[in-house]
């Protein structure tokens, strides 16, 4: 995919490669789409925001039982709709915990004034199944459990298959964060019970930032009306007006959501969750076998590792320092992430968005010209170092 000629990388519309974990590269097509003004309330534009809906309820093989409620702003705000629309005021909420997108969904609650549980694990572990099977034993006053898919605080990937078989078993209810791995692992409504799943437009589905969408078993969502505080965030009301009008509620991210429609096809094209998956985890191995050869450590052991964004130690190597590495990077075409640990020194990388493998090794021989640049011998971490 990359058509590199000079020092300094770019990704075919002449931009840095973004090696984090949102917004990402996205195709020329995607952002070629956006050169055209619609009218919300256009035929055309209820087409397209009709064909799109479809599309992410194929995703999950939900046509049948599942409906779509896209909704403006960031993955945060279809986070937030979900619990404050689907947990009731009386319900309760056990939220399992490895990283900063749990403990958003705690705050979420804070903020709402709805009840809840953490069952909490470090940020380099999965949570744990045995343990939730236990706790839906004891309090019989949880009605949700939410669980994030891929914990991006890190890279790890959550057992979601199994906490859904543990959540039907108790008969509780199951609301899933997949914001950074959806469409690239399968959140498939015909092999696992949930029902519902946040995601939104930026990430694995390589479209535009700017909405964020929730896939509800319909049956669940009709009986939310009158639960969210919030009217913006009321996925009830946006779903019956949705269905009503053909329409948005409010003004729609019109830009946002034609791009997303080409995005959309182009993971179509690309097959599926299959085919984008496969393409992030040989991404994946190529980053992380590449950074292991030059000394680098993962904070995740091979199995816990999801195939969107890596967690690296940071070198103990006085010479090198974060900032100046991003600095370096940068100015020649790769943009990468800080780390987001409590617990350890670290920086990220991503490997996705609409990246090959070939675009993959070239920030390798990047990264490595750059920590011979900086006088770095050593890139382990302090206790292998
Ligand atoms: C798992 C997860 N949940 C929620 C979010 C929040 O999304 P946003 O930053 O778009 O609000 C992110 C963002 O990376 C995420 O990875």
């Amino acid at each position: 995919m990359s058509d590199k000629t000079s020092a300094v990388a770019a990704s075919p519309s002449g931009d840095p490669w973004l090696l984090t974990p949102g917004p990402l590269t996205t195709s020329v097509t995607t952002k070629q789409a956006m050169l055209h003004d619609y009218g919300s309330r256009d035929k055309k534009f209820i087409e397209i925001n009709r064909r799109v809906r479809s599309s992410l309820l194929n995703i999950i093989n939900g046509k049948d039982d599942f409906v779509c409620v896209p909704l403006q702003g960031s993955g945060t705000f279809s986070v937030e709709a979900m619990l404050g629309t689907l947990l009731p005021r009386d319900g309760k909420l056990l939220i399992l915990v490895n990283g900063a997108y749990g403990r958003r969904m705690a705050k979420i609650c804070d903020y709402y004034k709805r009840s809840y549980d953490l069952l909490e694990y470090p940020e380099d572990q999965p949570v744990s199944v045995t343990d939730l099977d236990a706790r839906l034993g004891e309090d019989k006053a949880i009605t949700h459990v939410a669980v994030i898919h891929c914990e991006t605080t890190s890279g790890v990937l959550n057992p979601i298959a199994e906490v859904a078989h543990m959540v039907e078993k108790h008969g509780r209810s199951l609301l899933i964060d997949s914001m950074s791995a959806f469409a690239a692992l399968p959140v498939d409504a015909s092999k696992i019970r949930f029902d519902a799943v946040a995601a939104s437009s930026n990430k694995c589905l390589e479209g535009v930032p700017g909405m964020g969408f929730v896939l509800v078993r319909r049956s669940v969502l009709e009986k939310t009306e009158g639960n969210a505080p919030s009217l913006v965030l009321d996925l009830y009301d946006q779903w019956v007006q949705m269905e009503k009008t053909d329409q948005w509620r409010f003004t729609p991210p019109t830009h946002c959501i034609v791009a997303f429609e080409q995005a959309i096809r182009e993971f179509e094209e690309e097959g599926g969750v299959e085919g984008r998956g496969g393409r992030y985890a040989s991404n994946c191995k190529i980053l992380v076998d590449g950074m292991r050869a030059m000394g680098f450590e993962t904070l995740l052991p091979d199995h816990l590792q999801a195939p969107i964004i890596v967690t690296f130690h940071k070198p103990t190597d006085p010479k090198f320092d974060f900032q100046n590495f991003y600095d370096r990077l940068a100015e020649r075409g790769y943009l990468i992430y800080p780390g987001k640990l409590t617990v350890a020194d670290s920086f990220r990388v991503g490997c996705i968005g609409r990246m090959g493998n070939d675009d993959i090794r070239a920030a390798l021989a990047v990264i490595k010209e750059t920590i011979v640049e900086m006088g770095v011998k050593n890139c382990a971490p302090a206790a292998a170092a």
